[in-house]
């Protein structure tokens, strides 16, 4: 018989009274109306995702599973390609939508790919049903993260 998963809980950040920055509710819509989208037949956990890029624009994506389950695509993934298809460059602000009473924070990949497009600076915004419940800095999420940068080094 398999382990039973200890699924170990995780104290998040909490948002304080600072207010969050614009476009936010811009961002909550997409995303939410992203996560609508989700092909998630096997999680059954459905996400969306919405990144504001240097321009301004708003680019969303939902997660995609298939059979093959570690193949499946998170939601920020998506949104990223949708991102630099449109030909965005740089990521300014991001919000996660789900609907689990944890706030849910990009998984360690997806910390990665958003890394290269993103400084440590730029808020990551987790929201539920209830709307935005936490927010974190893409820095306090990857602290010392390897990217660009290590490369020109070389
Ligand atoms: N997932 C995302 O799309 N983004 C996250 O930030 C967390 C996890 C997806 C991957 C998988 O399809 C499902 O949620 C359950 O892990």
């Amino acid at each position: 018989m398999l382990a039973q998963n200890p699924r170990p809980t995780r104290r998040f950040t909490t948002l304080d009274d600072t207010p969050l920055e614009p476009p936010w509710p811009q961002l909550l819509a997409a995303a939410q109306a992203a996560r609508s989208r989700a092909y998630a037949p096997y999680s059954r956990f459905a996400v969306g995702a919405a990144l504001l890029d240097e321009q301004g624009r708003i680019h969303s994506g939902c997660n995609v599973e298939n059979a093959a389950y570690p193949e499946g695509l998170c939601a920020e993934a998506v949104a990223l390609g949708a991102l630099v298809l449109a030909g965005g460059t740089r990521v300014t602000a991001v919000l996660v939508a789900a609907d689990s009473p944890q706030p849910v924070t990009p998984c360690g990949g997806c910390r990665q790919k958003l890394r290269e497009f993103a400084a440590d600076s730029v808020p990551v915004w987790s929201a539920g049903a209830q709307g935005v419940t936490a927010r974190h800095s893409l820095g306090e999420l990857m602290p010392a993260g390897f990217g660009p940068g290590h490369l020109d080094a070389r």
